[in-house]
C-alpha cells in the first residue's frame, strides 16, 4: 500500500500510540497526525473529530470510527457519500459479554447484598432465587447484544431481545420494532441497553418503559448515558420498582461530582469501561478493511446515516 497518506485524530489525544501502530500496520503508507491544514488524505481514523477536520478533508475514501458507536460523528456534517466505517467488534463483545454477565449474576445472586454483610462481620444466607424469575431483556441485538445475549443464556436465565429488524438467535426470544416494545419489557425483568444512540432511542429507558418491566430487577446500561432518563430511573428505583442499576455511561462523562449516581446505595457505576477499544485488534481490522477497500470489495461495519447507526 504504497502512496496511501492516513490522518489520525482523537480527542481522546491518544496519537502516540496508535500513528506508530497504524504506520507499522501500513508499511509504506503515510500516516499523520491530522491538524488544521493537514494535506488531503485518503483515509481518516477518528474518535470525535471537529467539524474542521471533516471540512477541509475533502478527498477521502473512507472514515474510519475507533469505536463502535458513531452518535458523535453522525452530529457532524459529513460529506454526502462518504463511507463511514464504524469497528465491528475487534475484541468488544467478549468484554461486553463479561461485563453484562457480571451484573447479571451479582443482581441475581444478590452479591452486593453479601458485600454489605461482610462489611458488618455478618453471616446471613439469602434463599435462592429461581433464575426462571429473573429473564434478562437486551435492547439491541447487534454485535454486541447478540454476543451478550447468548453469553447471558449460557447461564440459563431466560433471554429477550430487541431489535429494529426481525431476528432469530438460538436461545433469544426475539421481538422488534416499537410495536413489539411493550411485550418485550413486559417479558423481562432485568434489562441491558446495548442500543446506539440516535433521536428513536433517545430516552428510551424512561418512566413509561420502566413501568413495562417486572418489578425487582436491576438496569444494565452500557450504551450512552443519553438513553436514560435520569430522574425517570432514580424514581423509579427509590420508588422501589427497579432493585438497582448497574451504570457504565453517562449524558455527561465523566460522571460530575455531587451527581446523585455516585452515592447512591443501590447503583454502581463504572467509567465508560465496559467495552474498551484495544488498539492492535482495532488497527488490524482498519488496515484490513482498507486493503478491501483498496480492492474495490465491501467492508462489514459500514454505517447507515440515515439509521443513524
Ligand atoms: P450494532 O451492531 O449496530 O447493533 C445495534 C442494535 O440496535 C441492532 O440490533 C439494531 O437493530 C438495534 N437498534 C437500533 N436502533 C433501533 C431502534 N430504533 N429500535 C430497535 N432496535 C434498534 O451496534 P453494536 O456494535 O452492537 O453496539 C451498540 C452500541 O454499544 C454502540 O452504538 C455504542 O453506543 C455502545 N458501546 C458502548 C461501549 C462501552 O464501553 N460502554 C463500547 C462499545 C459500544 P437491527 O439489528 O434491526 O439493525
Ligand atoms: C465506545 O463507547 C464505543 O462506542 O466503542
Amino acid at each position: 500500500m504504497t502512496s496511501l497518506r492516513v490522518v489520525y485524530y482523537s480527542a481522546d489525544q491518544d496519537e502516540d500510540r496508535w500513528i506508530p501502530g497504524l504506520q507499522a500496520a501500513l508499511p509504506g503508507a503515510e500516516v499523520l497526525l491530522w491538524e488544521p491544514g493537514a494535506s488531503l488524505a485518503d483515509y481518516a481514523v477518528v474518535w470525535k473529530p471537529p467539524q474542521q477536520m471533516l471540512d477541509e478533508q475533502i478527498g477521502l475514501k473512507a472514515l474510519f470510527n475507533t469505536g463502535a458507536g458513531v452518535d458523535a460523528l453522525m452530529q457532524l456534517r459529513l460529506p454526502p457519500g462518504l463511507p463511514v466505517i464504524r469497528l465491528d467488534d475487534a475484541g468488544m463483545s467478549v468484554q461486553m459479554a463479561e461485563y453484562v454477565c457480571h451484573a447479571v449474576i451479582r443482581h441475581f445472586r444478590e452479591l452486593d447484598g453479601y458485600e454489605h454483610d461482610m462489611a458488618l462481620g455478618k453471616w446471613s444466607f439469602r434463599k435462592p432465587r429461581s433464575r426462571l424469575d429473573y429473564p434478562v431483556g437486551i435492547l439491541g441485538l447487534g454485535v454486541l447484544g447478540e454476543r451478550v445475549a447468548k453469553a447471558v443464556a449460557q447461564f440459563d436465565f431466560p433471554v429477550n431481545g430487541w431489535s429494529r429488524s426481525p431476528k432469530a438467535v438460538e436461545g433469544v426470544q426475539c421481538f422488534h420494532g416499537d410495536a413489539q416494545l411493550a411485550d418485550f419489557l413486559a417479558a423481562s425483568r432485568i434489562l441491558v441497553c446495548l442500543l446506539p444512540l440516535t433521536p428513536e432511542t433517545e430516552g428510551i429507558v424512561n418512566a413509561t418503559n420502566l413501568a413495562h418491566l417486572r418489578s425487582g430487577g436491576h438496569i444494565i446500561n452500557v450504551a450512552r448515558g443519553a438513553h436514560v432518563v435520569d430522574a425517570d430511573l432514580l424514581a423509579a428505583i427509590d420508588g422501589g420498582h427497579v432493585a438497582g442499576a448497574t451504570l457504565d455511561v453517562f449524558r455527561v462523562e465523566p460522571l460530575p461530582q455531587g451527581h446523585p449516581y455516585w452515592n447512591h446505595p443501590k447503583i454502581t457505576v463504572t467509567p465508560h469501561t465496559s467495552a474498551r477499544t484495544l488498539r492492535s485488534e482495532s488497527i488490524a481490522q482498519i488496515v484490513l478493511k482498507i486493503g478491501a477497500l483498496e480492492r474495490g470489495e465491501a467492508v462489514a461495519g459500514r454505517v447507515d446515516a440515515a439509521r443513524g447507526y
